[in-house]
């Protein structure tokens, strides 16, 4: 028997989307207004789902005020109020587009949770606006 557990975070980020190796009027076609020379921020709502056994000792999947505290640590702390192309490292040569900061995101986590639980995030960037990685296959 596998259920999830899932625990929701926030934080406020400043990027631009852009290659470098192209001028402002096709970064603006293909990125929109994301590609706005001078930054702009989003409200991301971040959602992180483990999924795994539950424990018979303590009835947990995952006691969630670790992974709380895990996203805050990991996350939130790295991220938020940051200009992620200027202030975090993973995306000097990356675009944070919300697929890739789901990606970091969950590289970051992985790493701290039991490998016999699966991880997921679901990492919105407006209201309607979401992205989902549970890992490569
Ligand atoms: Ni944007």
């Amino acid at each position: 028997m596998r259920v999830t557990v899932h625990r929701k975070a926030h934080f406020n980020a400043a990027h631009r989307l852009f290659r470098k190796d192209w001028d402002d009027a096709r970064n603006l076609q293909v990125f929109g207004k994301c590609s706005n020379p001078n930054f702009h921020g989003h409200n991301y709502e971040l959602i992180v789902s483990v999924t795994g056994s539950i424990d018979p000792d303590t009835g947990f999947v995952m006691d969630l005020k670790v992974l709380k505290d895990l996203i805050r640590t990991e996350v939130e702390d790295a991220f938020d109020h940051k200009n992620l192309n200027i202030e975090v490292a993973e995306f000097k040569d990356i675009n944070p587009t919300a697929e890739n900061i789901s990606v970091v995101i969950w590289n970051k986590l992985r790493k701290h949770i039991d490998l016999s639980h699966d991880l997921e995030v679901t990492l919105y960037e407006t209201p309607r606006n979401y992205v989902t990685y549970k890992g490569a296959k």
